[in-house]
Parts: C-alpha cells; sequence; structure tokens
C-alpha cells in the first residue's frame, strides 16, 4: 500500500483515551433522569439551565432571509409544537415525518416529535410521489409537515395513505379541509413536559436503499444521542467558541446527527444554508458567518476543486478543522483542501444504519491520504469473510463492526428478517468491502452490493428500475452505479424497449423526466443506453454484475446461470 501521511503537530487537540473513560460515565455528558431520557432534551432544553440558553444555536441562511435562534428559542419553539402535535392526537411510537426543504420549521418539527415521545422520520425534498408514497406507506405514518409546493406530490399518492391524518403546511395561515398551518404552534404554551423515554425506545428513522426490494425503514433510538454527541465532540472537535456548519440535509442521516443531535447536544452554534451549492456562496457564507468547523462530502469538495480558485477572493481564515462523509474521499480532494485552506479533509465513514460515525480521522491522528482512518475508540471494527470469519491484516473483505454500539440501528420498520440479515458470526456485516493495514487504518474498496453511491447519495437499483418499468416504452431496465470523476458514481440505465418504441434522443429524455417527477430529482439515470436484450438468470433475474462488467470492459465472470446475454 503506498503511504502519504499527513503529519499532526502536537497541541490542542482532542485526547482519544478520555473517549473511553468517559463513555463509561455517560451522566457527564448526556443529561438522564432516573434512567430515562430524551434526545431532543439533550439537543436543546438542557442548556437553557446553563449560560448556554442565549447563545445561538442556529443561524439560518434562507434563501431570502437570515434568522438566529438561541437555545431558548429552539426550547420554546419546540415546546409550542409539541404541545400542537399533543393536541391533534399524537401518541408516543406515532410515526410523524417531515418533507422539507431546510427551513427553520424542519429543525423545529423534527425536535417537536421526538420531545412527544413519537418516531420522527424526514425525507429529502427531491423526493417524487412515488418515493414519498413508499416512505409514508411503510411507517404508517400519521402526520407529515410540508409545505404547499410538495404537498402537491402528497396529493398524487394521499389516496394510498389512509393512515395520514393530519399534513401540518409551514406556509400557510388557515386551517383547509385537509391541513393545519405550522403557525397555530404560536398560539401553544411554550412549556412541555418532555416524554421520558427509556433509553432503548425509538425516537428517528430514515428510509435507505439495499441492493434489492423497497427502501428500508431505519430506525434509531433516544440513546443514539450518546455516540453523535461522543463523536461530534472528539471527531468535528465542537468548542464552544465554534460556528459549525454541516452541509448535509436531514432528509439524510448526516443531517440529522450532526446538523440536529450531535452538534447540539454539544451546544455548538450551527450555521444553515437553505439554498443549493453554489461555490461562490459557499464560500461567502464561510466568510460572513466566520465559520470554523465544516462538515461536508466528497461531491460538494470536487465541486470547487472544479470551480477553479475562487475561494481566493473570500477570507477562509476562520476555519479550522473540516470533515468529510458519505463516499470515498480521493487524495487530490485532501491535497486540494491543504493547498486551498492550508487544512485537510478529515474523512469519516459510517451509514445510516450506524447512527454515527465509527471510523474516523482525528485531529490528534496522523492522517494516511486515502484511509478513512481508525474506529472510533469503544468501537471494534474488523475485516471478515462472508462466513463472518475476521480475514489477516491486509487483506480484503466485509467490512464489520461489533454490534452493541450506542447508535446502532434498532429496528428496520416492519421487517425484522431484513435486521437479521446484517449480522453474521457476532459481527454487523456493513455491506462495504475494505482492508485493515498493519497498523489499524481501514481504507475503503467498494460496496459489496449493487447499491449505487451518486453525489454521495445512496440509491437503490432496484427503486429506480421499478420506476422506469413503469414508463409505457420500457420493457425491462437494468441500472447500475457507473464511475464519475465527479459524482463518485452516476446512475446508468440499460433498457429494453416494448415493441413499436425505439430509441431516441427526445424518449431518453422523455424517460430521464419521468423519473425525476415520479422517483426522486437526484435518483434519475443520467445516462441510457437502449439495448435488444438484457443479461439475465435463468429465473429471470437481470444480472446488474455483467451490465456493470461490461460497462467497464473488465471480465465478465462465470456466466454459466445466464439465460439470456
Ligand atoms: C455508505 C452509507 C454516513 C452518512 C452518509 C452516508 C459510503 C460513507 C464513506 C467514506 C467511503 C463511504 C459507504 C457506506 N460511505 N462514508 N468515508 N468512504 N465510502 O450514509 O447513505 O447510509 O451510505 O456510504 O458505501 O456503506 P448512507
Amino acid at each position: 500500500m503506498d503511504e502519504e501521511i499527513f503529519k499532526k503537530t502536537p497541541g490542542k487537540t482532542p485526547n482519544l483515551n478520555e473517549y473511553t473513560k468517559n463513555q463509561y460515565s455517560a451522566e457527564k455528558q448526556i443529561e438522564m433522569w432516573n434512567g430515562k431520557i430524551n434526545a431532543a432534551h439533550n439537543a436543546i432544553d438542557r442548556h437553557c439551565t446553563t449560560w448556554r440558553k442565549n447563545k445561538i444555536a442556529l443561524i439560518w441562511e434562507g434563501e431570502k432571509e437570515e434568522r438566529k435562534y438561541t437555545f431558548n428559542d429552539l426550547r420554546e419553539e419546540t415546546n409550542r409544537f409539541a404541545n400542537l402535535l399533543v393536541e391533534l392526537g399524537i401518541k408516543k411510537g406515532d410515526r410523524a415525518f417531515i418533507f422539507l426543504p431546510r427551513v427553520p420549521e424542519l429543525y423545529i418539527g423534527f425536535l417537536g416529535i421526538v420531545k412527544t415521545g413519537a418516531i420522527a422520520g424526514t425525507m429529502f425534498s427531491a423526493f417524487g410521489p412515488d418515493a414519498i408514497k413508499d416512505r409514508l406507506k411503510d411507517s404508517g405514518a400519521s402526520i407529515l409537515i410540508t409545505n404547499s409546493e410538495l404537498k402537491k406530490r402528497v396529493d398524487a399518492v394521499r389516496h394510498e395513505l389512509p393512515e395520514l391524518r393530519h399534513i401540518i403546511l409551514t406556509d400557510s395561515e388557515k386551517a383547509t379541509h385537509d391541513t393545519i398551518p405550522f403557525s397555530e404552534a404560536k398560539k401553544m404554551p411554550d412549556k412541555f413536559d418532555v416524554a421520558r423515554m427509556d433509553p432503548e425506545e425509538n425516537a428517528f428513522m430514515l428510509y435507505t436503499s439495499g441492493t434489492t426490494g423497497k427502501p428500508k425503514g431505519v430506525v434509531h433510538c433516544h440513546w443514539a444521542i450518546m455516540h453523535q454527541h461522543m463523536t461530534a465532540k472528539w471527531v468535528l472537535d465542537l468548542q464552544d467558541d465554534d460556528i459549525y456548519w454541516c452541509t448535509a440535509d436531514p432528509g439524510w442521516v448526516t443531517g440529522i446527527a450532526y446538523e440536529i443531535l450531535g452538534n447540539w447536544s454539544n451546544g455548538a452554534t450551527t450555521l444553515v444554508h437553505e439554498g443549493r451549492f453554489d461555490p461562490e456562496k459557499w464560500y461567502s457564507l464561510i466568510q460572513k458567518h466566520k465559520v470554523t468547523i465544516w462538515y461536508t462530502a466528497p461531491t460538494a469538495i470536487r465541486m470547487l476543486m472544479q470551480s477553479g480558485e475562487s475561494y481566493k477572493k473570500y477570507d477562509m481564515s476562520s476555519l479550522r478543522h473540516m470533515c468529510s462523509v458519505g463516499e470515498p474521499l480521493n487524495p487530490e480532494a485532501i491535497r486540494w483542501g491543504i493547498k486551498a485552506f492550508g487544512l485537510a479533509f478529515h474523512d469519516t465513514w459510517w451509514q445510516t444504519e450506524t447512527g454515527g460515525m465509527l471510523i474516523c480521522n482525528y485531529i490528534c491522528l496522523d492522517m494516511k491520504i486515502g484511509s478513512m482512518g481508525k474506529p472510533f475508540p469503544g468501537i471494534t471494527a474488523s475485516i471478515v469473510d462472508d462466513a463472518g470469519k475476521e480475514l489477516p491484516i491486509g487483506e480484503e473483505g466485509n467490512l464489520a463492526i461489533k454490534p452493541g454500539w450506542p447508535s446502532m440501528m434498532k429496528v428496520i420498520w416492519n421487517n425484522p428478517k431484513k435486521y437479521e440479515e446484517y449480522f453474521k458470526g457476532g459481527w454487523y456485516i456493513s455491506g462495504d468491502r475494505a482492508k485493515m493495514d498493519k497498523d489499524g487504518y481501514f481504507w475503503f474498496i467498494g460496496r459489496a452490493d449493487d447499491v449505487i453511491k451518486t453525489a454521495g447519495e445512496r440509491v437503490g437499483p432496484f427503486e429506480v428500475e421499478s420506476a422506469l418499468i413503469e414508463h409505457k416504452a420500457v420493457a425491462e431496465a437494468g441500472v447500475i452505479g457507473k464511475p464519475d470523476p465527479t459524482r463518485g458514481e452516476i446512475i446508468k440505465a440499460f433498457l429494453k424497449l416494448r415493441p413499436g418504441f425505439s430509441p431516441s434522443p427526445q424518449l431518453e429524455n422523455e424517460i430521464k423526466e419521468f423519473i425525476k417527477s415520479r422517483l426522486a430529482g437526484h435518483a434519475y439515470p443520467r445516462e441510457i443506453a437502449f439495448v435488444e436484450s438484457l443479461p439475465k438468470t435463468r429465473s429471470g433475474k437481470i444480472m446488474r454484475r455483467v451490465l456493470k462488467a461490461r460497462e467497464l470492459g473488465l471480465p465478465v465472470g462465470d456466466l454459466s446461470t445466464l439465460e439470456e446475454y
């Protein structure tokens, strides 16, 4: 293995051994009531009995305005909203979902739901009606918070969602036959009796994709905040004088764990940018708010690299620490960070299912550029074979974790069998392939399954294929992730057309638009190839592995089970 090492100078750096000590005295970090807990109380309310009460918790950069909320503001607003939910009949364990862009109501709504003891679910605002239907139907959500524009996509599938009782709209002032304005919360008391939960009780959920089947509802418990708190503290190094910016969307797990829970649990002033990615806007936000800690993703970093040297026009000197997550962080991106900002992006590895960072680079640790780093203290990671047996150092295999860390998913909603499938030979099997070197650093190799990572977002090929065959021209569809220098991977679809349809650029565009509007704006195939036939097993399963090998010009491997080729 080629090793390019980024040396750290010792100084004011977190000492990881402290974590192991502190881990066993959780009460010092997390506030509990005789063994009971609430994650939202820990994120917000408990700061309000300290000097942090009037500290800025949220700096919100909206499209048109900027707003600031102190911890006490958020305590009161989330209490009011929780009271509204109770008035609407919400009960412990109910599912309440949020389908919003990054507006303050998303954050207030999420914490308000968690305060009541219900389960808060999030959906990325690029989702279309099909994706929304799958999630709301499977979770049996009874309450949805959204806005008038996004509600149109819900209306298209509302008849299939009998359990959805209330829709709360952030941008309306008047109740209608099927909606309640979010602003009703203003009339509610600012005090709320926060639900005291068992640590293992459910707090939030979000849907994520696997190789086959519909997206899975990954559910996390209140105790997850313990791990989110500790990792935010030791990996992000959040301190009281920091201005922290996480560029993720709470439709994905990073935006929940480190833009709501772990960050605020540490009392960190957090910047949220409503708008989309834009290099100059991003630099100007860092300059304007004097951002010190920045948590972002490889695709964004690569896009910044490609946008030239515009960072030179802005004052980036406030930055003191940068981290990355979601997909492989290539060495060029790290080298560029060092050149542009004098700082290295610190890679972190984790998943929706793990609820928090597990393998990371740390301020105090020399960085092997290109490695994901080392397991967080208290976490045992290893490389195992398909039977769950540990493999020798340097060998490629399945990246596996010893179960039992505080933010490990508790349930796959409605699907205990899927949950069980993650565990083998006493290990949680991540679905990633990796190796570990002699110094204990982990190196990412790729996914062990067909899951696609496009611009850091996880997409299941089955979901895209199912949406594609809904189009009248498509008879069969096979979908793969094709390597892309900027986005990591792009979605490529191989389509066999129905009789009477023939390939054309118009048809290609029509199909792309169809997927964008039905499934999701980010999960459409950027490339389409029309084919005469698709490689299939005798039982009729499309062999994506063959499509991918052909696309990449690699050996296709054993084809003995192929029926069509
Ligand atoms: C998958 C999980 C964790 C929050 C966002 C993603 C890939 C994640 C890295 C990394 C290489 C990474 C893996 C993983 N991934 N971090 N540092 N290096 N790959 O959560 O959507 O559940 O995706 O993202 O393949 O399994 P997610």
